[in-house]
């Protein structure tokens, strides 16, 4: 693991309990995938983390820290050919107090990676089934900041019934599910994906995939969509850093088209995983 500037093994990884991370979740992350022993869309990435640093007002300079050669160094100590690394920064620890601790209080930063199957993940073959619940999280969902037990607690409730994950939503809007940004493509061919604000997580995987699309001569469409259009589409899927491009064949018992994972979506996923490789 990467902890404030060593790389350490992980129970030698400690942090301190008055740090705000755990008190108070001030703490903002990344998930990079890596495929072939190589990170996808770092530059973007760590373009969104610096953002999230800086609405969060968080001192690292994540500019002046060597983070390609960090990640680099996670990649080659843990023999990762394909999986995730999760990177987090914290507003560091001090004393239990609501206001933030005073200038200088140095972050908390760490890294370590997860390895997993990302190309061949079974659920790419049977695709989702997926529950609409109402989106309660807090109104900044544009930072990646680990407050993350509303969307834990939806995970569950899916689990619990049966099914892969929630979108959640705003009356019948779809804002995002619980860790992916969520799409469909119309019954005329287009890309659809709610259009970026406060309210969803400005997803690199959503980005990198407007592009691919377009360059294929898919018409994208940036946009409030609800749960009868999406129930009612041609395709759904979600895009993350760790399922890429994943067909969704269900929305509330629904099926979507023929109840199999659509050829447009999966064209785009092995497009995707092109790009990426
Ligand atoms: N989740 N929306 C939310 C709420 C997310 O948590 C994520 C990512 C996304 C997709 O963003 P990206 O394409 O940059 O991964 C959208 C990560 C994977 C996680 O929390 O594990």
């Amino acid at each position: 693991m990467y902890l404030n500037g060593d790389f350490v093994a992980e129970d030698a990884a400690h942090v301190s309990i008055f740090d705000r991370g755990l008190l108070f979740a001030d703490a903002v992350y990344e998930v990079f995938s890596v495929l072939a022993g190589r990170i996808i869309d770092h530059a973007a990435h760590m373009a969104r983390l610096e953002r999230s640093l800086a609405e969060m007002t968080i001192a690292h300079d994540a500019a002046a820290t060597d983070w390609a050669g960090v990640l680099a160094t996670l990649i080659a100590r843990n023999d990762l050919t394909e999986g995730t690394i999760y990177l987090q920064v914290s507003r560091g620890a001090a004393d239990r107090d609501f206001l933030f601790p005073a200038p200088g209080t140095p972050p908390t930063v760490f890294a370590f990676t997860q390895a997993r199957a990302l190309v061949d993940n079974p659920m790419a073959q049977r695709g989702m089934r997926i529950l609409t619940r109402p989106d309660r999280r807090w109104g900044r969902r544009d930072i990646k900041t680990v407050q993350l037990l509303y969307a834990s607690m939806m995970k569950m409730e899916a689990r619990a019934a049966g099914v892969d994950d929630v979108w959640l939503v705003e009356g019948d809007v779809i804002t995002e599910g619980t860790s992916q940004n969520a799409c469909i493509i119309t019954r005329n061919g287009h890309l659809v994906t709610r259009d970026l604000g406060h309210h969803i997580l400005p997803g690199v995987t959503r980005l990198s995939l407007i592009d691919i699309a377009r360059q294929s001569g898919i018409t994208v469409e940036e946009r409030p969509f609800t749960i009868a259009e999406a129930q009612g589409a041609a395709e759904a899927f979600v895009t993350s850093a760790s399922l890429f491009v994943m067909p969704v064949v269900e929305i509330d018992g629904l099926s979507i088209g023929d109840g199999r994972p659509g050829m447009e979506t999966m064209a785009l996923r092995k497009a995707y995983i092109d790009h990426a490789r």
